[in-house]
């Protein structure tokens, strides 16, 4: 009986360190690989400049045109508002840019609203009315795969009907099925927000290296260690910086690789 009494307790010890240090526990097996690095290491025009001994601000490079979105809004799957200005300045100095995973429009928006008038954008997303033709592969994080379901609802995007819109090209197709081979060594920026799932983030980036200029960038979207619906994201990344030089921009959730470092 007593055996049974202190077998039991190690138990609900056991199961009440891990309630306690789930976090940690999840942090120690999907833990970042990479360096994380100031987002001025990311281009010069994030660096700011001294005003005053108590206080550095931006330089006019990285003064862009945006909007935000209120919570009551409910909009799905959208980058922070310090995410889409970093995509913003980048699209000031970028000509041509792909995206994976278009969702409302918030990051495409602010692409077109920043970048040259001669500027194309070209951005690629599910196609709601084909959704239940997208099967999960083995292996893939289920959660990954619901979001990819639950984003993928939008016909009309925040900037359908805008002036910038001329810019965009909004293409809907599963990234598996996109033909990069046109593009090849095109883009000066490419954003992989589409699927979440391993399979995806490792097609979408394999397309992305082929389709990236020698000056460009490509930045990835939810490096969120410890958060399941990016478990395959981190897992992809943290591979794929063995061979490549990625680093994640502190206080944001995107990594960037680029070609000229
Ligand atoms: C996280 S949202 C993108 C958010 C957007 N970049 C923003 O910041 O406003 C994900 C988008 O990726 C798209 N997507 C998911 N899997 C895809 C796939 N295999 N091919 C193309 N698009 C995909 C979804 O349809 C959805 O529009």
């Amino acid at each position: 009986m007593i055996n049974l009494i202190i077998f039991i307790l190690i138990i609900s010890n056991l199961i009440l360190f891990f309630l306690i240090n789930k976090k940690k526990i999840k942090n120690f097996f999907y833990k970042s690989k990479i360096s994380t690095v100031s987002v001025s290491e990311l281009n010069k025009i994030f660096e700011t400049q001294k005003i005053d001994n108590k206080i550095y601000g931006p330089k006019k490079d990285v003064i862009i045109k945006s909007f935000c979105i209120s919570p009551e809004n409910k909009i799905v799957g959208m980058t922070s508002n310090y995410e889409a200005w970093i995509i913003g300045c980048l699209s000031k100095v970028s000509k041509n840019i792909f995206e994976f995973g278009t969702c409302s429009g918030k990051s495409t928006y602010i692409m077109a609203l920043n970048s040259k008038d001669d500027s194309k954008i070209i951005t690629l997303t599910l196609n709601p009315k084909k959704i239940d033709k997208i099967s999960n592969k083995k292996g893939d994080n289920k959660i990954s795969y619901r979001n990819m379901i639950d984003e993928s609802i939008y016909n009309k995007f925040l900037f359908s009907g805008s002036n910038e819109e001329k810019k965009i090209k909004v293409i809907f197709q599963n990234s598996v099925n996109f033909d990069e081979t046109k593009y090849k060594g095109f883009f000066d920026l490419i954003f992989i927000d589409g699927g979440h799932t391993y399979n995806i983030v490792k097609n979408d980036t394999r397309k992305a290296f082929y389709m990236l200029n020698n000056k460009g960038i490509i930045l990835w979207h939810d490096y969120v260690s410890g958060k399941t619906s990016s478990k395959d994201v981190v897992k992809f990344i943290n591979e794929i910086a063995k061979k490549k030089k990625i680093f994640r921009i502190k206080n944001t959730s995107l990594c960037f690789f680029k070609n000229i470092i």
